[in-house]
This record gives C-alpha cells, structure tokens and sequence, in this order.
C-alpha cells in the first residue's frame, strides 16, 4: 500500500475546499446564467455506449475516448461530450416532446488528452442546446446565456472575444471553388487541424480526400479573408450564410453583447456534427483553448436514428475559465461574506452556544458553531478569515448578561443577540 500516490490520475483533478469555492463561483453562474434565459436542468449518465460516441470522420475526440468492456462484454466508454447522448435522449422521447426544447446540463467529461494549462483529461461543461427550431435567434439566446455567464463570473468583456463563423458560408465558398458538397465535412477536419499540424500536413490529408491543387490552393485562399464584408463579396448577393449570420450580429446588437463579436473564418470546430454558424470564446491574449465552443448541427438528430431535426447548441468547461478567473481575480476566490462563526470560551458556556446556533440555523443563517472553547484572539482571528458575516463570542461576561454581541466582520459594528 505505501507506494500509492497521493496525486490522483495523471489529468484527473481533486477539489480541496479552496478549489471549490472556484468550482462553485462557476457553477452557479451556469446554473443562474441557464436559468435567466429559460433553460430546463437535465442529466445522463456518465458511462455510454461506445457505439454512440464513436464517429469516423476524423475527429480528435473519437481518438481519446476512456473506452472499457464491462464484465458481460458489452463496449463502454466515459463520455467525452455530452451532445451525442442528449441526443439519444431526445430521439428517444421525439413524438412526446413539445420543441423547441431548451436544455443545459452540467456535465463531467474524460478526454484521453495531451495535457497543457487549460486542458485535462477530466473537466466538467455547461451545455446549452436548443432543440426543434432552426430559427437564427437560438444562437443568438445560446450566446447571450454564455455571455450572461461569464460577466456573472465577474470577467471583465474586454477580456475576451466570441470568434464567429459559419460551416454553411464555408460550404458555399468551397462549392464556388468546385469543391463538392461531398468532401466538405472532410475538408473542415482537415482545416481545423491548423495550427496543431503544419499547411503541407494539411494539404496532405486534403489531397488525399481527392482534392486537386487548385482546390487546395483556393481553400487556403479562403482562409486568409479576415473580414465579414471580405467574407460577402466572394459569397455573392444573397448568400444565405451572410445574411444569417448579418442576422445574428443585430440580434446581439439588441441583446448588449454585438461588441463581443469577431468574426473569423478559421473557427471550424473540431467535431463533424456541425451544419451551420459555429464560434468560439477565447481570452484576448489567446493562452488558452477556447473558453466555450459551439453551433448549429441540424442532422445530428437524424444521424443517431431520430426525426431531422434542427438543433444548435454550446459546451462551456470549467477548466479554462477557471485559469482565466485566477489570472485576473487572484488565487484566492473572492467569495461574499454570509452566516455566522460562532465561538466559546470554556465549557461553561458551550451549552448556550449549542441553542444560540440552532436558534440561527432555524431563522436559515448558516452558523459555524466552534467545536472546542478558545481564546477570544484565536477565534476572532479564524472568523476573519473565514467567509462569515458576523462573529459570536460567549464567554461568561455574555452569559450573565443573557446578551451575546454579533460582530459583522466588514463593518465591525456590533448589534446584540438575546441569549434567551
Ligand atoms: P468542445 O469544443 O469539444 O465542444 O468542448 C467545449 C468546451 O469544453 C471547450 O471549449 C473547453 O472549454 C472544454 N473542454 C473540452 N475538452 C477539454 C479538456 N480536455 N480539458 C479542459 N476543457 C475542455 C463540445 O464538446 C460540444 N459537444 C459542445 C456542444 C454542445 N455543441 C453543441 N452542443
């Protein structure tokens, strides 16, 4: 037994309670975020079938899958997503739902992956999905609850950028270049793959998809417009995908959050479910993976052995906001004092602290009731530190007096609490 570690797995994570408070300042700017824009809490289960998750198309994920055979042989394996068994959920319950749906969830996922600050090979993600409507203002709810999120986790908005694009513009510009419709969803894994493998890499893979140089030459082309209006003019009047998108940046516009907005043609999106506008957040500086990922993916229903059906939806980790929210908050998570720190001086006094505490607690204060007697100075330190509000101290001055004092921590003031 003594060679065991006391580090857990190697990308897994433990959270002390100093990481909680963390943990907790995002999930419940999630949880408060997903709710202020209507979406239904939902859960899965963490183990699914590996049949499901697996998809050959390239994809990184599919590669890093925590795969396992349970003792009756069946193939397993730890979800690296949550948006395959949402849908499996959905195709299952497709003739009683009444979409449009709106669900988030808060889900663990395990990527076998490289790891670097920011990413793990555990971490949890906020997902947010609307299901049933192909209308552009889905996109434009999902970004404003993940805008709403994030200032909610107190992170300034010029400290990072929502990078938006559209898999259907691309479709169309590489349709202009002769490229089929066919080979898109390869071309796009193969250009998502920029920056982590070298331009001849990729043309590599594009070449063998069976894409001509010229093809080739022109995706590359592509690449380099930086601008919407560049992006417009070689789509042509009437493209669909500009306009869609134009839509999109006046529904932000109206929504207070269009100046968060860039768009960028290099955001493809890893993942080959993907149909229409995709984007991605990240910190200004670009340190970091992105911050939160998503988009529209209109066939993916159909694909698992549903109904088509239109759907668009965002994964949010915890990781890269959490390294984030460090760098400019501090270590220490700023958390608002609440409750009470209640402490003794000998045993005497103890009793009357036991009724004082179940007093509070039953008024809803939380109340940390000392479990030993202390020194005045020693308790009074501790409560500083603590997250309490006030700080309660009998000894037997208080006693006889039948009044305890409650300190508030930020204030010093003291207001009287009758023992009785
Ligand atoms: P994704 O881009 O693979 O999308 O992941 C979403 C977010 O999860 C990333 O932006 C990142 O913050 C976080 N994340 C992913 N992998 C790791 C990792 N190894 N370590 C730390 N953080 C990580 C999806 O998963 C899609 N299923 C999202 C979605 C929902 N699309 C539609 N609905």
């Amino acid at each position: 037994m003594s060679d065991i570690s006391f580090e857990p797995p190697r990308g897994m994570r433990d959270f002390y309670p100093e990481d909680m408070a963390w943990r907790n300042r995002v999930f419940d700017a999630w949880r408060a975020a997903a709710d202020a824009f209507g979406f239904q809490p939902y859960d899965a289960c963490v183990v699914e079938s590996l049949a499901l998750l697996q998809r050959k198309s390239g994809e990184e994920v599919s590669e890093q899958i925590y795969a396992f055979e349970d003792k009756s042989g069946r193939a397993l394996a730890l979800r690296p997503e949550m948006t395959p068994t949402l849908a499996r959920m959905v195709a299952a319950r497709q003739g009683r739902l009444h979409f449009p749906i709106k669900w988030s969830a808060i889900a663990q996922c395990f990527r076998y992956e490289r790891m670097t600050r920011g990413r793990k090979r555990e971490h949890y993600q906020l997902n947010l999905d609307i299901i049933g409507s192909d209308d552009v203002l889905c996109e434009a709810e999902l970004l404003g609850a993940a805008v709403n999120a994030v200032r909610r986790m107190g992170l300034p908005d010029d400290a990072w950028r929502i990078h938006l694009s559209s898999r259907a513009l691309l479709g169309e510009l590489l349709a202009k270049s002769g490229i089929p419709a066919a080979q898109h969803t390869a071309v796009f894994m193969a250009l998502d793959k920029r920056g982590k493998i070298s331009d001849e890499d990729i043309a590599d893979l594009l070449r063998n998809e069976g894409l001509a140089q010229s093809a080739i030459d022109e995706t590359f082309r592509l690449l380099a417009v930086d601008t919407l209006d560049g992006a417009a003019a070689l789509a042509g009047a009437g493209s669909p995908a500009i306009a869609r998108l134009r839509a999109l940046i006046a529904l932000a516009e109206r929504m207070g959050y269009a100046h968060l907005l860039q768009f960028d043609i290099s955001v493809i999106r890893g993942l080959s479910y993907y149909t229409g506008i995709v984007f991605e957040a990240f910190d200004v500086q670009r340190r970091f993976r992105a911050i939160f990922g998503g988009g529209r993916y209109d066939s993916l229903l159909a694909l698992v052995g549903g109904k088509p059906t239109p759907a668009v939806g965002l994964g949010f980790g915890d990781v890269v906001i959490g390294e984030i929210l460090r760098d400019a908050l501090g270590d220490v998570c700023p958390t608002p004092r609440h409750g009470y720190a209640l402490g003794y001086m000998t045993e005497a006094e103890r009793a009357a602290a036991v009724s004082l505490a179940a007093r509070l607690r039953a008024d809803g204060h939380p109340v940390n009731l000392a479990l030993l007697p202390q020194k005045p100075k020693h308790f009074f330190a501790q409560a500083g530190a603590s997250t309490a509000q006030f700080a309660v101290f009998l000894g037997p001055d208080d006693l006889a007096a039948g009044i305890a004092k409650a300190k508030n921590l930020d204030t010093r003031e003291s207001v009287d609490l009758p023992l009785a």
